[in-house]
């Protein structure tokens, strides 16, 4: 029988081919380009100013910690993961003096990564809360919509960005929540918002606060950059633990993908916040009703560097060092990027371009007033196709450039490209 025949008898021959994800298929669009002065700016995950993965020292340390210790054996871990991982990461989310943790009325569940804490959380709600419509900031993290789609839940956008100002939309997101039905679920991301890198003020986190508690919606945060902000581990997650401390309920995922560099590892926990021990407990219990089916129980490995890390007072300073140098990093990055740009007079060309085009003054400034892992540079699509295709620049078509990816040696080629793309596309 001919390989074509072959094809042609596959049960499967109907199916069509999916289109690449809109993240990772950036990568997958460089790694085919072979100009050797190409530039990932579409990848989430951070390179070192040599342009290299980074893993972390003191995750080099734990690792070797956990080989060199005989009596570990690989067994399944619980439904809920490890024990010592979940505690650790509650106390790091919520501070380590949480009254709500201190209450027992935390449940903490280990799961893969960001993704798929979002994932059990939303599943969980949409067995046994009684609201099934999710809100989501317009834009948030491509996946969002499709995790939630997918465990069954409504999604609705609320407003979170203004590419006028390139600045937090703060009316439109108070007259979206407050026009949402009594209950609705909202997803909050806890810092460095992906992709705008615009944040609220504590002052605005307060009156969004006030305003979800006053109409019971009910929060979702996802923290999937805690540390990596800022470079301040408590800092970052300051709005979270402003609506824990209220006594209400809510939901947070943790990552430890970038705050620790644990991409391929898949580190990361659910916790549900409740308001007594008993309904915590029942929670918990129906999580693992979605796990079991689900992949039963997580992997072991990285929740145990995690775990070796946070209860290790050395360790943990080690590792907050490590943090704050990738932060500083990123947020020196975003300097030179400005400077250069600044250099460029790319100021007034905007601020020309944009005053013809729509109709608002602007500047680079945002480069450096966004915070976190992404820039979202406000470059349409037209220019970004125009930089891939003549400077091998990659990033999303939405404009947005992933500093973690950049270095002192590329920054000059990023501005030309920047400077190009402006002057000759409106
Ligand atoms: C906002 C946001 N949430 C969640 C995630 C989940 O990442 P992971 O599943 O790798 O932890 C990401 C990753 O880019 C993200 O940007």
């Amino acid at each position: 029988m001919s390989a074509s025949s072959d094809h042609q008898d596959s049960v499967f021959s109907h199916v069509v081919q999916a289109p690449e994800d809109p993240i990772l298929g950036v990568t997958v669009a460089y790694n085919k380009d072979p100009n050797p002065i190409k530039l990932n700016l579409g990848v989430g995950a951070y390179r070192t100013e040599e342009g290299k993965p980074l893993v972390l020292n003191v995750v080099r340390r734990a690792e070797q910690m956990l080989v060199n210790d005989q009596s570990r054996v690989k067994e399944y871990l619980p439904i809920i993961g490890l024990s010592d991982f979940n505690k650790s990461s509650a106390k790091l989310i919520f501070g380590a003096d949480s009254t709500a943790i201190q209450e027992n009325r935390v449940t903490t569940v280990q799961c893969l990564s960001g993704t798929g804490s979002l994932r059990v959380g939303a599943e969980f709600l949409a067995r046994h809360y009684h609201e099934h419509t999710i809100y989501i900031p317009q834009p948030t993290w491509g996946n969002h919509p499709k995790i939630f789609n997918l465990a069954g839940l409504s999604v609705k956008p609320y407003r979170y960005y203004n590419p006028q100002t390139r600045g937090l939309d703060f009316q439109g997101l108070l007259e979206d929540l407050g026009a949402a039905p009594s209950g609705a679920i909202v997803l909050l991301h806890a810092c460095a918002h992906n992709p705008t890198g615009v944040d609220p003020t504590l002052d605005q986190w307060e009156q969004i606060r006030q305003l979800m508690r006053s109409k019971g919606l009910l929060p979702f945060f996802d923290s999937a950059y805690q540390g990596f902000a800022s470079g301040s581990l408590d800092a970052d997650a300051q709005s979270v633990r402003m609506f824990v401390a209220d006594g209400g309920e809510c939901l947070a995922a943790q990552s430890y993908a970038k705050n620790m560099g644990l991409y391929g590892e898949r580190v990361g926990a659910l916790s549900i916040v409740c308001k007594t021990a008993d309904v915590a407990s029942r929670v918990e219990s129906q999580l693992k009703m979605v796990i079991r089916p689900m992949y039963s129980n997580p992997p072991i490995h990285g929740a145990s560097i995690v775990a070796v890390i946070l209860k290790d007072r050395d360790l943990y300073n080690e590792w907050t060092v490590e943090l704050k140098a990738m932060a500083d990093r990123i947020i020196s990055m975003r300097k030179q990027l400005f400077d250069a740009l600044q250099a460029k007079g790319m100021a007034y060309k905007l601020l020309f371009t944009l005053v013809i085009h729509v109709c608002t003054p602007g500047d680079w400034s945002h480069i450096i007033k966004q915070i976190g892992m992404f820039t979202f540079t406000g470059l349409n699509t037209e220019q970004v196709a125009f930089m891939t295709r003549e400077y091998h620049i990659y990033m999303t078509s939405d404009g947005r450039i992933s500093m973690a990816g950049l270095n002192s040696r590329k920054v000059p080629h990023l501005a030309d490209a920047i400077h190009a793309a402006v002057a000759s596309i409106a």
